[in-house]
């Protein structure tokens, strides 16, 4: 069985995560609930982070919100120095409510709506990452009108995808975000920017992929945007600061993964860019990264409470829990695996294989097969573990499922940071029919 983070199991044979025992969490705040041990958070942001201060080189480790958006989690990761990148008004809004240093905040998206960069700029956001055309002109316009200054990135597809092991180098990406560095479409967007007397372009951004677990792919987009900087660098006299090579960054869902350590890529990833930037003879940019699932993703753990079974004979033994699809859509989505234990018997003999099937009404709500754990019964706390990113991120309100409770833990003591939703939130915004009165 392998545990994460401050994961223990106590004398009591329960699971506990920061110091707290899971079957009080589980009695405290009810289940499902998220559960997110912040030392294991704050080990991963200082381990981008230190390992740019020890190198010397300037950068922004920014926070992939996408992966987990809540006020106390923006909070926790200003305490740690990081920055933020945010896709959507409604996480900037979340993140300002926090209090965030709004200058260490990031805005990425392939389709900002003129209401987000408005949003954008009143609250005096660090930078934007520009991702089209269309969006070129709505800013261009937005700051002038404004007469406001706004530093932006210019986000490319290097034509670098990378997934777990496998990487492919493309000419042309097939991608809808981001202008293409091989077509011209990036070259076309500098022109149109760099001069710009409110744009300031800083750099270039791009992000190569998902749960990646070795460093060349970086490596290579490295190389192919830093030769980019270098040609229009020789061609307009342009020098470019900031280089955002995004996230990516593999964890350990199952044995079959074997994410490195953050020190090791981003050790790699230095190594890369100054290689780079002394081939082409130009000054080494500040690194910029957005982790998101590395930071969150083993942090956190879904606790359910186990209720009905069903045997199919020489089949399977399915176990049903109080959530599913609507807290975990990825395995679902994309076929995602996990391991689980039973978090109430952590020192009972695990052997009988179950699969753990949700509770939603679709035949394919299952979030783990073929598990193998102690005979499970009602009332069983079931622990899943790395759900801390993408999990309550993409919860939705499904067969009016109420949201689950998301609580943080460290050093032995508990918070509620974002509620349980009730059954009077699932209809708050319902409008009785009146048509017709
Ligand atoms: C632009 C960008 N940056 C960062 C991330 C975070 O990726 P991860 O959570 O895999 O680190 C994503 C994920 O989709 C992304 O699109």
């Amino acid at each position: 069985m392998h545990l994460y983070g401050t994961q223990a199991v106590n004398e009591k044979g329960h699971l506990t995560i920061g110091g707290v025992d899971t079957t009080e969490l589980a009695a405290t705040y009810g289940t499902p609930q998220f559960v997110y041990d912040l030392a294991l958070f704050r080990e991963r942001a200082r381990g981008f982070v230190d390992t740019f201060e020890k190198a010397g080189v300037k950068a922004q480790v920014a926070y992939a919100s996408k992966a987990f958006s809540s006020v106390a989690i923006y909070q926790v990761a200003a305490q740690e120095g990081l920055s933020v990148d945010v896709v959507s008004g409604g996480e900037l809004y979340t993140v300002l409510k926090a209090g965030f240093p709004s200058a260490k905040i990031h805005f990425h998206g392939n389709n900002k709506s003129l209401e987000e960069l408005h949003q954008a700029f009143d609250s005096k956001i660090g930078c934007i990452v520009i991702d089209n055309f269309y969006e070129i002109e709505q800013l261009k316009e937005l700051a002038t009108v404004k007469q406001q200054k706004m530093d932006v990135l210019i986000r490319v597809t290097p034509g670098v995808e990378a997934h777990t092991h496998d990487f492919i180098t493309t000419g042309q990406a097939d991608s809808k975000f981001g202008f293409d560095l091989s077509n011209g479409q990036a070259d076309e967007a500098f022109q149109q920017l760099y001069q710009h007397d409110f744009l300031q372009l800083k750099g270039m951004h791009c992000h190569i992929g998902s749960q990646i677990f070795e460093t060349e792919a970086f490596s290579l987009a490295a190389q192919k945007v830093v030769a980019k900087m270098a040609e229009w660098e020789k061609t307009t006299g342009f020098k470019a600061t900031v280089l955002n090579l995004g996230g990516g960054f593999g964890i350990r869902y199952t044995e079959e993964d074997a994410p490195l350590e953050p020190a090791v890529y981003v050790d790699d990833m230095i190594q890369a860019v100054k290689k780079e930037a002394a081939a082409h003879e130009v000054a080494l940019p500040e690194i910029w990264i957005e982790p998101g699932r590395s930071l969150v993703g083993d942090a956190g753990t879904t606790l359910y409470t186990i209720g009905s079974s069903k045997v199919v004979p020489d089949v399977r033994n399915y176990i049903a829990i109080d959530g599913g699809m609507s807290d975990n859509i990825r395995p679902a989505l994309y076929d995602a695996k996990y391991e689980g234990v039973l978090a109430n018997k952590m020192k009972e003999k695990a052997d009988t294989v179950y699969t753990i099937a949700g509770k939603l009404c679709e035949s394919g709500d299952k979030i783990i097969e073929d598990l193998t754990l102690p005979k499970a019964e009602a009332h069983d706390l079931l622990a899943t573990f790395c759900t801390g990113a993408y999990g309550y991120a993409m919860a939705s309100n499904y067969n009016r499922m109420p949201r689950p409770a998301v609580v943080f833990v460290e050093n032995g003591q508990h918070q509620l940071v974002v509620k349980r939703e009730t059954m009077e939130d699932l209809v708050k915004l319902d409008l009785p029919f009146t048509l017709g009165e």
